[in-house]
């Protein structure tokens, strides 16, 4: 064994302790039925990224109310009627000595139409794209509705196991879109200055808070900006982070962008960042001299070397990695056996620059290898992009993918 920072505990203000401080950090495994409901696939899937190594496992996101759901075949837990295969779900993750976290999710008017075609959101201000329908704005009732929801989600996550649960508060879904000037206009007290645009997380962490006690872990995943003119910016993002330290939040790991605007891809990067790999790690620097928090940061690292210098920077506690767990799901023990690890993830390319611009393409071929391991089978290697898309589309058909109306 190496003598790495990877390989150090890490103690959480809930009490508990990570093992080491490598995450899988959240993607959608498209796996569920097409009403949300939990399979037995999920078990065999983290079994597998259980005994990968990592120290803390956080699951796809979680809706919050099956009618909205950003993605298709995504989890939704309203109730507990899928305890028992939640039960197994969070066993299998856990066999290892890891933690399983929840990300918990709302889209917002980031829901696409062909899943929902009548979207909410703080403010009716469409977005650009025709994928998604304009929505409606929210009533005062119905944002405390969202907050119990996301409350009650989180109380039956953690009697089915989960350590903890994840706040999806990143890429542009409802909690962004409520802290986002650019689409929250809002006049009343959940709108206009930075301490009403960020109401809605806070209430939403309280309430949580209250009803699952201190040693329960809650983080969240937040844009270190949405990098749109107007928007939600670094210091916006910071004086949130602050707020939410001084609630006692476990852990905010840094991502950044939305729907409309992608970051998380490696197009054009200042050579710096290029050299460190992780996209947001300036930003956790800043961060870091504001908050006592721990911070992970995801997005971008490929290698162990750039890893361990993240974390001896002191810059970030945790490294977040996505895409890699997706081809390699036995990473972490790599890393954590100093064997130089060094991912082979390549951006996924057909040739054909309409088809490799969008963005399912890429998407597509991840959630092909989420399958693949879920079926019990080790992730290909070939990145078929056109066959990854049109399998993808058969499984939202196999699996019964239906447009969600809502209630009233
Ligand atoms: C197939 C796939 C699904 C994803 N689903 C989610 C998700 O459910 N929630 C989330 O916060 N991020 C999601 N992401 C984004 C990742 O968590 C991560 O922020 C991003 O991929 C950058 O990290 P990486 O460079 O290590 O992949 C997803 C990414 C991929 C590739």
């Amino acid at each position: 064994m190496s003598n790495s920072p990877v390989q150090q505990e890490l103690k959480l203000r809930s009490g508990s302790v990570l093992k080491n401080r490598l995450c899988k950090s959240s993607m959608n495994e498209a796996l569920a039925t097409g009403e949300g409901r939990v399979v037995r696939e999920f078990e065999v899937l983290y079994k597998t990224w259980a005994e990968g190594g990592s120290g803390l496992l956080v699951t796809g996101n979680v809706m919050v109310d099956a009618h909205h759901a950003n993605e298709p075949l995504a989890v939704a837990v309203e109730d507990e009627r899928d305890l028992t295969e939640l039960k197994l779900w969070a066993r299998a993750a856990k066999s290892q000595g890891g933690q399983i976290w929840a990300q918990l999710s709302h889209p917002g008017k980031q829901s696409p139409k062909f899943l929902n075609d009548s979207p909410v959101a703080p403010s009716a201000i469409p977005l650009v794209s025709d994928m998604f329908m304009p929505p409606r704005e929210l009533r005062e009732d119905e944002i405390l509705d969202i907050i119990q929801r996301f409350t009650n989600t989180a109380v039956i996550l953690q009697k089915a196991g989960f350590d903890g649960v994840q706040l999806h508060g990143a890429h542009g879904y409802l909690i962004s879109q409520f802290l986002s000037p650019n689409h929250n206009k809002r006049t009343d007290q959940w709108g206009g200055s930075l301490e009403n645009r960020m109401r809605f997380v806070t209430e939403v962490y309280k309430s949580i808070r209250e009803a699952t006690g201190k040693r329960f872990n809650i983080a969240i995943k937040l844009n270190s900006s949405d990098f749109q003119k107007g928007g939600f910016t670094h210091e916006e993002s910071i004086e949130v982070a602050k707020v939410l330290d001084g609630l006692g939040i476990d852990l905010i790991e840094i991502s950044g962008g939305s729907w409309e605007n992608p970051v998380n891809r490696r197009g054009e990067q200042k050579e710096s960042t290029r050299k460190r790999e992780a996209y947001f790690l300036e930003f956790a620097e800043e961060l870091k001299k504001n908050v006592s928090a721990p911070l992970m940061v995801t997005g971008g690292f490929r290698s162990q070397a750039a890893i361990e210098e993240a974390l001896d920077s002191g810059a970030m506690d945790v490294a977040g990695l996505a895409r890699p767990y997706a081809v390699d799901p036995n990473l972490a023990n790599k890393i954590l056996q100093g064997q130089g690890y060094r991912s082979t993830v390549e951006p996924i390319t057909t040739g054909i620059k309409k088809v490799d611009d969008m963005a399912i393409m890429e998407i597509s071929w991840y959630t092909n290898q989420i399958r693949r391991m879920a079926e019990g089978k080790a992730p290909g290697s070939k990145p078929r992009g056109l066959f990854s898309v049109i399998n993808v589309f058969y499984q939202f058909w196999k699996r019964g993918q239906v447009v969600k109306r809502v209630r009233a």
